[in-house]
């Protein structure tokens, strides 16, 4: 079976400036006990922002065009050879049929092109309940959710600390399509958010420059048609 793992922020922003943007303790212990055992597939991006490198006791197989010095992993020209390679892995096939996972764990090129390909039979989605402020930053990657709608049969699983989702329960793809909607949703809800706040900000500035320019001419005009109406009037009154 070929799973992928991904942690997702409420935009679906996976990475930024190449790292990844938070540090969340929960998510990296259950990325640690669902891959250790495990081949672990990954683009050269992803490789290069491992802090320690290559993950321990585990087969990395990094995706790139050009190889790299390093004993700790095996590279791949394509994701496809990578998965040939990984299914005669004997890390693979020492563990029972039923229970062979081969898991793809990033970035969004390797995302993509396996959601693209139909490759993907299993998606462990971890929600981290935050957004991630891209306006300043260099580059940033994010998960192709589209392309997940596209993959009717995949399976989908949630972390514990996913606040939309019971603990590592397996959903079938009616419930994934309402999961999205939901993640989705929430991310929509902020930004609409945020327009709003700008809208309502414009208009108050409006109403306030349009009060001025009626209250400023009466104003000023105000002392001059005061001092005109006695003198006025006493005209009148001695005719
Ligand atoms: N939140 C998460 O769960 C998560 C998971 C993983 C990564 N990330 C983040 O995602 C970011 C990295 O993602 P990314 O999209 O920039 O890069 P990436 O997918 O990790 O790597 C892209 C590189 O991999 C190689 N590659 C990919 N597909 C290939 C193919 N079919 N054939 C040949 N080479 C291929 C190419 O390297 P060459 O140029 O060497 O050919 C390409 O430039 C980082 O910020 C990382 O922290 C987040």
């Amino acid at each position: 079976m070929i799973s992928a793992i991904v942690s997702v922020d409420t935009n679906f922003v996976i990475g930024v400036n190449g790292h990844l943007p938070w540090h969340c303790k929960e998510d990296l212990m259950y990325f640690k006990k669902l891959t250790t055992g495990k081949v672990v597939i990954m683009g050269r991006n992803t490789y290069e922002s491992l802090p320690k490198g290559a993950l321990p006791e585990r087969s990395n197989y990094v995706v790139t065009s050009k190889p790299i010095d390093d004993p700790n992993i095996k590279c791949f020209d394509s994701l496809q050879k990578a998965i040939e390679a990984a299914e005669s892995d004997k890390i693979y096939k020492w563990i029972p049929k039923a229970k062979r996972e081969i898991f793809i764990i990033g970035g969004q090129r390797l995302y993509e092109e396996a959601l693209d390909r139909y490759l993907i039979d299993k998606l462990y989605i971890s929600y981290i309940d935050t957004t991630v402020d891209t306006s300043e930053c260099a580059y940033y990657s994010t998960f192709p959710i589209e392309s997940v709608l596209k993959n009717k049969n995949i399976i989908v699983s949630t972390a514990s600390f996913c606040p939309l989702a019971k603990a590592n329960e397996a959903i079938d793809n009616s419930d994934l399509i309402a999961l999205l909607k939901a993640v989705t949703k929430v991310a929509n809800k902020q930004k609409n958010t945020d327009k709003n706040l700008l809208a309502g900000f414009v208009v108050i500035m409006g109403l306030i420059g349009v009060i001025a320019i009626i209250a400023i001419p009466f104003f000023m005009f105000k002392p001059h048609i005061s001092n005109t109406t006695p003198h006025h009037h006493l005209e009148v009154k001695r005719l």
